[in-house]
């Protein structure tokens, strides 16, 4: 059968205003402009300049290895920035000047990482990131972010690791994530976290590790960890908590966790019951203990082979003798300790004589 050419003009315009139609959904509003994009191919480095979109069309892409855009101005990533781009592909976009990323910013994309490294966002959208299927790390590190909306990961099957290092977070929500069933590794040391929350984590069942060194922590719920039962790091150091007594039931195979720079005079030892069999190293120099709490801590990790990192540099450790029951380690009020004893300067390490 012959087609008419009157069909045939009929289906090529029908091919066409399709092809018009995903395109612009995709790239409806101008990201980049005049923007350098370096890309790395397995066998050569080419730079293109680019205005709209970065897309397989815009850069003719071969056996693409990672594309780089760094140091320039980019308020905004729009929908669709970085799009249409099936190949296994490390994607960063550090170092620029960007303040927000809109919903859909990556779409239709291969990308197994995505650094928005170093660049002052202060904001994701929800759904900033969504459907991307081979994604397995997202870092955030160095930027402005102070608080994200839910959802901001959206079905991200094979994500494993995100970090949030280096920016403003003032609480961690997991809400934040929806569908991201495999995540591994959530970094968020150097923030402004004050509290970790009951059930901050049940949602990941994989957890692995986290980091929350460096923030402002005083208070971890006692189920703040419920639910993780593969957690195997946890680093606590350099914060402000007080007291740690937590509900480790379904955590079994914590092998490294750091306590060290708080504000710890005691720990109960039931605390550490969990982790007997699989607790590697303890670091918990740098913290006001009661030498008796101390003493309890080192033989419960002779007794457990766990190696205990007590000794800050080169100098010894400072511990507090109170001044009744000082054999005891016990909870003690900060009456019952001495009023003057937070003070002294545990955090360099600094040897205290009184
Ligand atoms: C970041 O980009 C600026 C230009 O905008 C450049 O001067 C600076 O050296 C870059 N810093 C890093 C760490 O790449
Ligand atoms: C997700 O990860 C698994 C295991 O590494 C891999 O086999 C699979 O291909 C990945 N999925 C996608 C869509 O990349
Ligand atoms: C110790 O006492 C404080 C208040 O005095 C309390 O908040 C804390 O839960 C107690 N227990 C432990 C194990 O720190």
């Amino acid at each position: 059968m012959k087609m008419s050419s009157y069909q045939f003009i009929v289906v090529s315009l029908v091919v066409l205003i399709a092809q018009c139609v995903s395109a612009k959904y995709v790239c409806s509003e101008v990201t980049f402009k005049n923007t350098l994009v370096t890309i790395i191919e397995s066998d050569r480095t080419h730079r293109k300049t680019v205005t709209g979109c970065i897309s397989d069309e815009t850069l003719l892409l071969k056996n693409l290895k990672t594309i780089l855009v760094q140091g320039q101005q980019i308020p905004t990533l729009y929908k669709g920035a970085v799009s249409n781009i099936p190949h296994f592909f490390g994607l960063k976009i550090e170092n620029n000047s960007i303040a927000t990323v809109k919903r859909w910013a990556f779409l239709n994309l291969g990308a197994h990482s995505i650094s928005l490294n170093n660049n002052g966002i202060e904001w994701l959208n929800e759904g900033s990131f969504e459907n991307l299927p081979s994604l397995e790390t997202i870092d955030l590190e160095y930027n402005e972010i102070r608080v994200l909306p839910k959802d901001a990961f959206v079905n991200l099957h094979n994500l494993s690791m995100v970090s949030f290092g280096h920016n403003y977070l003032e609480a961690f929500d997991q809400n934040w994530f929806n569908d991201t069933p495999n995540l591994e590794y959530i970094f968020l040391h150097n923030n402004q976290l004050k509290s970790i929350s009951k059930d901050a984590f049940s949602k990941f069942g994989n957890l692995k590790a986290a980091t929350f060194e460096n923030n402002w922590i005083e208070y971890v719920d006692r189920d703040a960890f419920r639910g993780v039962s593969k957690l195997g790091e946890l680093y606590l150091g350099n914060n402000r908590i007080r007291h740690l007594d937590l509900d480790w039931s379904d955590v079994h195979s914590l092998r490294f966790m750091g306590v060290d720079d708080n504000q710890l005079t005691y720990i109960p030892l039931s605390t550490l019951k969990p982790f007997e069999d699989s607790l590697q190293h303890f670091w918990i120099h740098a913290n006001p203990w009661q030498c008796s709490c101390f003493d309890q801590i080192g033989e419960w990790a002779t007794v457990h082979n766990v190696k205990l990192w007590w000794r800050c540099k080169k100098i010894d450790l400072f511990c507090y003798v109170p001044q009744k029951n000082s054999a005891v380690c016990q909870n003690r009020t900060d009456t019952e300790l001495d009023s003057n004893f937070l003070q002294y300067s545990v955090h360099d390490c600094a040897k205290v004589t009184t």
